[in-house]
């Protein structure tokens, strides 16, 4: 193997959606299957040991990719060198807990996180963050890193896009495969707006395929903006092994671009398009080219879908000025 290895970081690795990751990174399914990584994982002093275990499998698969795996539970040493960072590690809510004590909770986590990435990263670095809440979370990372360019730090909505092409999907009778062009627009939470007006299947237009509005605001929305909360109730745990498959597309994508007439949703810093305050990480319609996202420009935005883009954008607006008063940014 001559190419150098690409360094990983992975920060929460010891919790369930690091033990659906990892694995599928080491196998090379996160950059390419020619692509060999080094992983560096993070945790508190808490997790190590159980990261510890989940290294020893790692070993046990003899993964040809794999190239080396640390350790850590200091965030420098972690981002030291890193080029992809997968923040995953998150302080989940608790009972009682308002949205401000978890926005506080995180801001702990994901302002020194920021920092860490900024002060010893690679240049070429690239961050999703899965951690909810995602969006908020990766606001916060990114203005602590002000040597990184803002574009490199991205929010996961790809869980969302695709939870939209499988519900798409059973309505229509479709493949997934046929279905193209799905957005979801806004913030990772049950105010997301996941929108199909310029979606196609098989080269057709998808909401004129449904024709049934009804079925739009009353059905796929509420089922695919509620699915976390679905997965928690039936599963007793938030998704982890979709939430991993999302995370290893969203990097897959943003490295080696998307289809040719497609597109994807990512959480990224508003330019301004489509009415998102500059500097928000919204998700949009984004296509990826040479290894960066490009917001899809010039979609009309109807009658039906403004205000639902609108409302998910108030509430990152709501969150952003949250986690300002609390000086977290
Ligand atoms: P989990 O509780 O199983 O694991 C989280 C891990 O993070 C734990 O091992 C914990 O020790 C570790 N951790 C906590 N603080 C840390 C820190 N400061 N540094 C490093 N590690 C730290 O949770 P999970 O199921 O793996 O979910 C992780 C996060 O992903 C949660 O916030 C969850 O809500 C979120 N999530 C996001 C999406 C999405 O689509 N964006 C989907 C599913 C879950
Ligand atoms: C999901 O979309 O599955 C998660 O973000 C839900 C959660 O609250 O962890």
């Amino acid at each position: 193997m001559t190419r150098t290895p690409v360094n990983v970081t992975v920060t929460g690795a010891a919790g369930q959606i690091g033990y659906a990751l990892l694995f599928r990174i080491a196998s090379g399914q996160l950059l390419g299957a020619d692509v060999p990584v080094k992983l560096r994982l993070l945790e508190i002093p808490q997790g190590v040991k159980a990261a510890e275990g989940t290294a020893m499998e790692l070993d046990d698969c003899a993964f040809p990719l794999l190239q080396g795996i640390d350790i850590f539970d200091d965030a420098n040493q972690a981002f030291s060198g890193a080029n992809v960072a997968l923040l995953v590690g998150a302080r989940p809510r608790t009972a009682g807990m308002e949205r401000g004590d978890l926005l506080a909770a995180n801001g702990g986590i994901f302002g020194p996180q920021g920092k860490a990435i900024n002060d010893n990263a690679a240049d070429d670095i690239k961050v999703l963050v899965v951690g909810n809440p995602a969006n908020t979370n990766a606001l916060i990372a990114q203005q602590h890193a002000p040597d990184v360019p803002a574009d490199r730090f991205t929010a996961m909505t790809r869980l969302d896009h695709n939870r939209a092409i499988a519900q798409l999907a059973k309505k229509t009778g479709a493949a997934v495969s046929d279905i193209s062009k799905v957005t979801i627009w806004g913030n990772h939470s049950a105010t997301q707006y996941p929108d199909i007006f310029h979606a196609e299947i098989a080269g057709k237009n998808a909401a004129e395929a449904v024709a049934d509005e009804q079925w739009l605001a009353d059905d796929f929305i509420p089922t695919v903006a509620k699915r976390g909360a679905a997965i928690i109730d039936a599963r007793g745990a938030s998704s982890a092994a979709s939430a991993a498959n999302a995370a290893i597309d969203h990097v897959y994508t943003w490295v080696n671009g998307t289809a040719e007439g497609d597109w994807t949703s990512a959480g990224v810093v508003s330019d301004g398009s489509y009415g998102v305050p500059e500097g928000l990480i919204s998700s949009f319609p984004v296509t990826a080219k040479n290894g960066r996202f490009e917001i899809v420009q010039g979609l009309d935005i109807n009658a039906f879908s403004r205000p639902r883009i609108d409302a998910s954008v108030a509430e990152l607006v709501a969150e952003r000025d949250e986690v300002k008063k609390l000086g977290l940014i």
